[in-house]
Formats: structure tokens, C-alpha cells, sequence
């Protein structure tokens, strides 16, 4: 078997065929199977400039703020992985989107949406050794974007780590209606949709808030 371009399947097949391999052997086979690159999505006119200094973990809190953000708290979670499976570690995964009401907190922003004022809007953190990262956050609104295209809810993000491609890139809501109209998810080819796209699973968050978990991993290439 060509280890190098082994499916996921079949690294599980020859795991479970081979008993002399370990736990630890399998999962380190499974670490280095081949992934598809994240799919680049623009970066869109609201990149934070605000001059915030608070980018932490907890999005649904602002610092000297007494209420929490409106909307739906969710956990997003995943993992920074190279091209071969390998984590990124230590990768800066910076993230920024609207509050529940579809609005940016970003002097471009035509909406007429309220600023939510317990709302963070941008974190960056930072993968820890085995790639994986986590915020705790509100599922953005929709917005119009123009006359006839209204975005349907999406958070940005930015990933870079030296020695590696930084990419740009839209995490979507699987099962958002308003994804299959949008100009952006539609300009993506549809086998790099699935990576973009994230899934939602009923759970308890490692902090007992988040009503739902979000998976999205981000796929780097090597420079
Ligand atoms: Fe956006």
C-alpha cells in the first residue's frame, strides 16, 4: 500500500487487520493521511480596523461590558492541519464576522442593524501542539450584501503560520438555504464545499454554554 496517498478507510482497515499495531501507531497513521486544501474565500470589506485590543477566546463577552452578545452561543472547534495531515501547531487563526443582527463592527458597514455592544467580533487565537482551536462565539445574521444577494450567515478567517500559505477563507452553516444563492459559496468548486462548510453537533461545550458545536479544520499548504 502506498502510505503516502492511503485513503482514511483503509489506514482504519489496516489498523484493525494488523493487531500488533498500537493505538498510538494507528493514530499516528491516521494523523498523516492526505488532506484537500481549505478553499480560498475574499476577505470582504470588513476586516477589522476598530483598534480593538480584546481578540480572546470569548467573542460573547466584551471586557467592561456587564450583558452578553445576542444571538445563539456557539463553540467552533477544529483543527490546523498541512496538506499530509500533520497539525499545524502554534498556526494564528485570527476570525471576525457580524453579530446576530448581521451587522460589522466596521465604519464601512452600510447596515442599519445595530452595533451589539457586548459583542467582540474578532478573536485571534492560536493552535496548541496538536493543531486543534477553539472559540466561543454567536451564529452571525444574514446581511445584504447588494440589491438581491443577501449573504447567508458566515465567519472569516485568516490562517496563517510561517512556512505555510496563508489563506483567507468563509466558514458557512451547513443547511443555510441562503448558501446554494450565494455568489461567493457558488464560486467555490464543488468538491472543496464540503471543506468550508461546517457541521453542527448537539453537545456540551467544554465550558457548559455553547448550546452548539461547529467542526471546521483548515487545510495549509506548504510555501
Ligand atoms: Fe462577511
Amino acid at each position: 500500500m502506498n502510505k503516502k496517498f492511503a485513503s482514511r478507510r483503509e489506514f482504519l482497515g489496516a489498523g484493525l487487520g494488523a493487531a500488533v499495531l498500537s493505538g498510538a501507531a494507528v493514530s499516528a497513521a491516521l494523523a498523516s493521511s492526505p488532506q484537500r486544501a481549505t478553499a480560498p474565500v475574499g476577505e470582504g470589506p470588513f476586516y477589522p480596523i476598530n483598534g480593538q485590543t480584546e481578540r480572546d477566546y470569548d467573542m460573547t463577552r466584551v471586557e467592561g461590558a456587564a450583558g452578553r452578545a445576542k444571538g445563539d452561543i456557539i463553540l467552533v472547534q477544529g483543527r490546523v492541519l498541512d496538506d499530509t495531515g500533520k497539525p499545524v501547531s502554534g498556526a494564528l487563526v485570527d476570525v471576525w464576522q457580524a453579530n446576530a443582527a448581521g451587522r460589522y463592527d466596521h465604519e464601512k458597514d452600510p447596515s442599519t442593524a445595530p452595533i451589539d455592544p457586548n459583542f467582540q467580533s474578532w478573536a485571534q487565537v492560536r493552535a496548541d501542539s496538536e493543531g486543534a482551536y477553539s472559540f466561543l462565539t454567536i451564529k452571525p445574521g444574514a446581511y445584504p450584501a447588494e440589491e438581491k444577494w443577501v449573504r447567508p450567515p458566515h465567519i472569516h478567517f485568516k490562517v496563517s503560520k510561517r512556512g505555510y500559505h496563508e489563506i483567507t477563507t468563509q466558514m458557512f452553516f451547513e443547511g443555510e438555504p441562503l448558501n446554494d444563492i450565494d455568489n461567493l459559496y457558488l464560486a467555490v468548486a464543488i468538491a472543496d464545499r464540503a471543506g468550508i462548510t461546517a457541521k453542527a453537533t448537539r453537545g456540551t461545550a467544554k465550558d457548559g454554554e455553547a448550546a452548539l458545536l461547529f467542526g471546521f479544520d483548515v487545510v495549509l499548504k506548504k510555501a
